[in-house]
């Protein structure tokens, strides 16, 4: 397993960041979430992991939804691009202050392929706690030889770090055993408005009565 100090996203964040603000394009994400939240009951999102609010922002042209964002890089959040009804945090999600089932649906995009595996169920528990609906996972769920060609720095206990110039940029991994008490309500492996920078789906969980 990749020790923590080989995972130094505080770098990759300011990366992503600074990446995502040419490529990110709001309204080809809209058309994305309108798919993915077409018919949902849901009023109020809250973004685990935002980064600077691209898919807040691409959600609120859908509709007068509720929105809230939190990311641990203050990077990020010093250069996001919400107005101030979406609210923003600088926090660990997974120690994040949210009162249990506050919103309807919490999102995490590209969040937990950059966590270290002892992070990821800490996350997850966090956003069904929080959530008290549903989960909406958008991630990287190809196989790794799928990806543009980077180097896999390291193989461990089948999962992927893909890196790009020697430094860390995701884990690929298989994020479905970690939700064990919910539904799935849909899959679907391939998002063509997500994939501005690397191939993404969506899975639907939603949570159990
Ligand atoms: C690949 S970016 C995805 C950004 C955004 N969701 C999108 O789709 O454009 C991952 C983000 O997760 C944030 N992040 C990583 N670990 C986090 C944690 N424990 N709590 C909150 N945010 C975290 C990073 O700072 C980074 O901005």
């Amino acid at each position: 397993m990749g020790s923590r100090a080989m995972n130094n996203f505080d770098d990759n964040a300011k990366r992503w960041t600074d990446v995502a603000k040419g490529a990110v394009n709001i309204p080809v994400r809209a058309k994305a979430f309108k798919r993915l939240l077409k018919g949902l009951p849901v009023t109020s999102i809250l973004e685990a992991g935002c980064n600077m609010g691209f898919n807040l922002m691409a959600i609120k042209t859908l509709g007068n939804y509720e929105l809230y964002g939190s990311d641990l890089s203050d990077y990020a959040i010093e250069h996001a691009v919400c107005p101030p009804d979406i609210k923003l945090t600088c926090c660990d999600f997974a120690k994040s202050e949210y009162q249990d089932n506050s919103v309807d649906m919490v999102l995490m995009c590209g969040l937990l392929n950059w966590l270290h595996y002892d992070e990821l169920e800490p996350v997850i528990k966090r956003a069904f706690e929080i959530s008290r609906k549903y989960i909406l996972l958008i991630d990287h769920f190809h196989p790794p030889d799928s990806f543009p060609k980077l180097s896999q720095d390291a193989i461990c206990n089948l999962e992927y770090l893909v890196c790009n110039q020697g430094k860390p940029m995701f884990w690929i991994r298989d994020f479905e055993k970690h939700f064990k008490r919910c539904t799935k309500v849909y899959r679907r492996d391939k998002i063509p408005e997500l994939s501005d920078i690397f191939p993404m789906g969506a899975i639907l969980y939603k949570k159990e009565d």
